[in-house]
């Protein structure tokens, strides 16, 4: 098949690397220089419907797998699907799941989903009597997608209502207050074909920026996938529960689902509970279930593209843990322009290099984001996996390199859980 993978991060060039190995012609707009190693570059802005279709139909790409948000969010598949080539990645109208939480909400609740308690708010009024409602600690998120920015979990009601105030401010009409789910975070990846899904092995993401959940929150430190301390049947729950329902209901919307629809649970002691639905595979979530994956990668999205889910995809036994590699600042800030050295030497020892915010300049991999490289190790069990992932990582440095030293080492699951701040 010839596809055609949008992005620049490491989520995107774990797809391009899985989509080569499953024998696949990979092409890739913009991508990094990591996916220029598996796939043809094209210079298009991925945040152009209109460039990316054309791009689509000239290449007569079989499939095109969109992997962030925000095109989603702007309709970007839908430009793709009006040329006519089947495209992995929901609607603009579905992809209002992650676009606005207010709504995400609105069809939980019509559909039944189990997930926390909430009160959409167009003022400060408003969320303070709902803060009061659900008592502390206090969770306030922004109604409009905000880069991972958009949550405060707090104990302090002032601080709560000061982010229901900067929300409100920054030009969001409503805020979302909601009860506290208590539990390990998990996410769980529900490939999507309009009517039907199939779950991926559940993952587990690390939000903080410090060791022992510490600090704030960023895109994710680092995965692991399977989660040997998880109930077996969680993501056969989380099918019946969670996503068919909210299938069902977005079909009787009329904006069917399809694509990936990344469930964040919390695992409470009432059982699963949503915390937020994203319209994308999570990153760096699904690095390690794509290393498991044994299934044709592109033959499922396909599926999933056209309609027409066949069988369950199978996952190799073993683990897989992705530690990521962060530039000075971040998740404040990130540092560019920094050489990084010894990528050769951690692939020789058996890892893969997945480039997230890395360029060459003059011929030299620097830093050019906030997360730069994630090192992806499999092994027999998780020990062995993350004792692989953090050898070959240990063989790359650049200036003010920061990492996660913990990643998957608390195979119990409750590191992160929901923690307050
Ligand atoms: P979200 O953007 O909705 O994923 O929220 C970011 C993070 O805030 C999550 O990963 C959780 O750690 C935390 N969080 C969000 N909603 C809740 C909630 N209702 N209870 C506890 N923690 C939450
Ligand atoms: N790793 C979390 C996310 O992709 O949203």
């Amino acid at each position: 098949m010839k596809t055609l993978v949008i992005g620049t991060g490491g989520r995107e060039h774990a797809l391009a690397l899985k989509l080569t190995q499953d024998g696949h012609e990979v092409h890739a707009a913009p991508g990094n220089p990591g996916m220029a190693r598996v796939a043809t570059l094209h210079p298009v802005d991925p945040m152009s419907g209109a460039e990316v279709a054309e791009l689509a139909a000239a290449l007569a790409a079989d499939l095109v797998v969109v992997g962030p948000e925000a095109p989603l969010v702007a309709g970007v598949a839908d430009a793709v699907r009006a040329v006519g080539v089947p495209v992995f990645g929901p609607s603009r109208a579905a992809a209002r799941l992650e676009g606005s939480k207010a709504f995400s909400k609105e069809v939980m609740a019509a559909a039944g989903v189990p997930t926390a308690g909430s009160r959409t708010c167009a003022t400060p009024r408003e969320a303070a009597a709902a803060l009061d409602e659900f008592g502390a600690p206090y969770v306030v998120k922004d109604d409009a997608l905000a880069a991972g920015k958009g949550v405060v979990v707090t104990r302090d009601r002032d601080e709560a209502l000061a982010h229901v105030e900067l929300c409100l401010a920054q030009g969001s009409a409503r805020v979302v207050v909601e009860e506290f789910l208590d539990g390990p975070e998990v996410s769980l990846f529900a490939v999507c074909d309009g009517a039907r899904a199939h779950a991926l092995q559940p993952a587990q993401d690390f939000k903080r920026i410090f060791d022992g959940g510490h600090g704030p929150n960023t895109g994710g430190m680092g995965s692991y996938s399977p989660l040997p301390w998880a109930q077996s049947d969680l993501a056969a729950v989380v099918l019946d529960t969670v996503v068919q329902p909210t299938l069902d209901e977005m079909a009787r919307r009329g904006a069917p689902f399809v694509g990936c629809l990344y469930v964040g649970l919390a695992l409470t002691a009432r059982g699963p509970r949503v915390i937020e639905f994203n319209c994308r595979f999570g990153d760096p979530d699904i690095q390690p279930v794509l290393a498991l994956l044994d299934s044709d990668l592109g033959e499922l999205l396909h599926a999933a593209a056209t309609g027409a889910l066949g069988s369950a995809p199978v996952f190799r036994a073993g683990a897989a843990v992705t530690v990521v590699l962060a530039s000075a600042g971040y998740p404040e800030s990130s540092s560019k322009g920094d050489v990084v050295t010894g990528v050769e030497a951690a692939e020789a020892a058996g890892a893969d290099v997945i480039h997230a915010g890395t360029a060459l300049l003059d011929g030299e991999l620097v830093t050019a984001g906030g997360r730069v490289l994630a090192v992806r190790a499999t092994g027999s069990d998780v020990a062995d996996a993350r004792a692989r992932a953090y050898a070959a990582a240990d063989l790359i440095s650049f200036e003010g390199m920061q990492r996660r030293s913990d990643i998957a080492a608390e195979p119990l699951g409750v590191v992160e859980g929901a923690s307050v701040r």
